[in-house]
This record gives C-alpha cells, sequence and structure tokens, in this order.
C-alpha cells in the first residue's frame, strides 16, 4: 500500500473510519451490485475509485479480478490491510492512498466501481472529475455505481462535512452517452455506531456500459 499523490488525503469519512474497530467500517458483505459483474463482464481487470476498507475488492480479487483500488483515505486503506488480513486473502491487487482531485495515474480498466464516492465530491466539480474518471473503461466495459440522492437529508451529527447528496438530474446528465442496464432507487439502513447510530438514506445504482468513444 503506497501513496500516489500525497496531498489532500483525508477524507470525510475519517472520523467513521477512526471510531471502527481496524478501521473496518462498512459490514461484512459486498456491495449489492457487486455480485452481479462477473455475469455482465468477460473483462477481469477492475478500478475502484474510493475503495474504502475493501469490501468489493475482496469479493473481487476472490472471485479471479485484478483490482486497482484508491482511497483517500489513510485510514481506509488501513482498514482494508486489516480485512483482507482477516479473511486470510492477500493482496494480489495494488490499494493505495490517493485523492480523486488531485492528478493521478489510472490504467484503464474493464470495470470501473465508484460506490459512494460521487457525493464526496465537490458539487460544482463533480460530473466533470467523474466523467475523466469514467474515461478509463474500455469500450463495451462498466461504470458500476451508486451514490446518496437528496430525497431523504442527511441526519445531524452525521460527521461527514462535505458530503453533499446528489439529485436525480445531476445522475442523469452523469451518464449521458452510455448504456444504462440497471437502475433502482431505494433507502439504506446504516448505523456506524458509536458515532451516529441507525441512520437512513435514500441511494440510487446504476449500471452502465460504455457504447462510444
Ligand atoms: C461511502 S464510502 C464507500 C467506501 C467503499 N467504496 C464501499 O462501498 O464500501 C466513500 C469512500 O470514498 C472515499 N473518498 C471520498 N472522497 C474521495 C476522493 N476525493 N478521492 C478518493 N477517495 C475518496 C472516502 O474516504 C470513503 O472511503
Amino acid at each position: 500500500m503506497n501513496k500516489q499523490n500525497a496531498k489532500n488525503t483525508h477524507s470525510l469519512y475519517d472520523v467513521l473510519y477512526a471510531a471502527s474497530e481496524d478501521n473496518i467500517l462498512w459490514g461484512t458483505k459486498p456491495g449489492r451490485l457487486i455480485p452481479l459483474i462477473p455475469e455482465l463482464t468477460k473483462g477481469r481487470t477492475v478500478l475502484e475509485a474510493g475503495c474504502g476498507d475493501g469490501k468489493n475488492a475482496l469479493f473481487l480479487e476472490q472471485n479471479g479480478f485484478t483490482v486497482t483500488g484508491f482511497d483517500s483515505s489513510n485510514l481506509a486503506i488501513n482498514g482494508l490491510t486489516n480485512r483482507f488480513r482477516r479473511a486470510n486473502w492477500l493482496p494480489k491487487g495494488n490499494y493505495i492512498v490517493a485523492n480523486l482531485l488531485n492528478p493521478i495515474q489510472l490504467r484503464s480498466s474493464d470495470v470501473l466501481i465508484s460506490y459512494g464516492v460521487f457525493h464526496c465530491l465537490p458539487e460544482l466539480s463533480r460530473i466533470e472529475v467523474h466523467r475523466k474518471l469514467q474515461k478509463k473503461v474500455a469500450l463495451g466495459g462498466l461504470v458500476v455505481f451508486t451514490c446518496l440522492t437528496n430525497k431523504l437529508p442527511l441526519p445531524e451529527k452525521h460527521t461527514t462535512q462535505g458530503v453533499t447528496l446528489a439529485g436525480l438530474n445531476e445522475i442523469t446528465h452523469l451518464f449521458d452517452g452510455w448504456e444504462i442496464e440497471y437502475c433502482d432507487e431505494g433507502i439504506i439502513v446504516e448505523e456506524h455506531y458509536p458515532i451516529v447510530g441507525q441512520h437512513y438514506h435514500t441511494a440510487i445504482w446504476i449500471i452502465a456500459r460504455r457504447v462510444n468513444r
């Protein structure tokens, strides 16, 4: 685990990672769209932006994918290391502390996972930043995406100052020119004990395929 672009490597989620045992914050299972990936692509390279504590990366490595993951939080990458160690799984991929808002060198991949990072980016520039990331997906490849939406407000004391909930128009714009293979909206229940306690968010889940150069 190394640092690619050292400045601005803190995260909006650091308070929550710091309060979690072994910095493992995001539960025991991969995100709900992740198990669909092996059926949707023959490609085996994955880039995960904001990979957090590695709940998706571990599943994908165990299913034969080569994963490159980065997160702006060194606590998140520490959590990922701990998660892999607990699972007795030696990481085969490359996991680094790097901030998407800084210059970052990324290889093209068959799948981009953007799971919960879009709502962390600055509202005014995030479409541009994220679409630049989407360009790293090979033709015919996938973006597997989720973010929090603004149908419910953030609970008070969520401690993630700087998270801005996304509107549906914004998400539609983000995937202009992409083929949407899956789209669902719903409510998720999170806990983040002992800091926040049980609370609810609205979210959207999308799988989009790159059909244009
Ligand atoms: C909601 S968490 C999701 C973590 C992981 N993707 C998952 O599904 O379990 C969002 C993650 O994005 C990271 N993040 C936020 N802003 C970022 C940025 N500008 N560059 C890289 N990572 C960022 C946070 O540190 C956090 O780990």
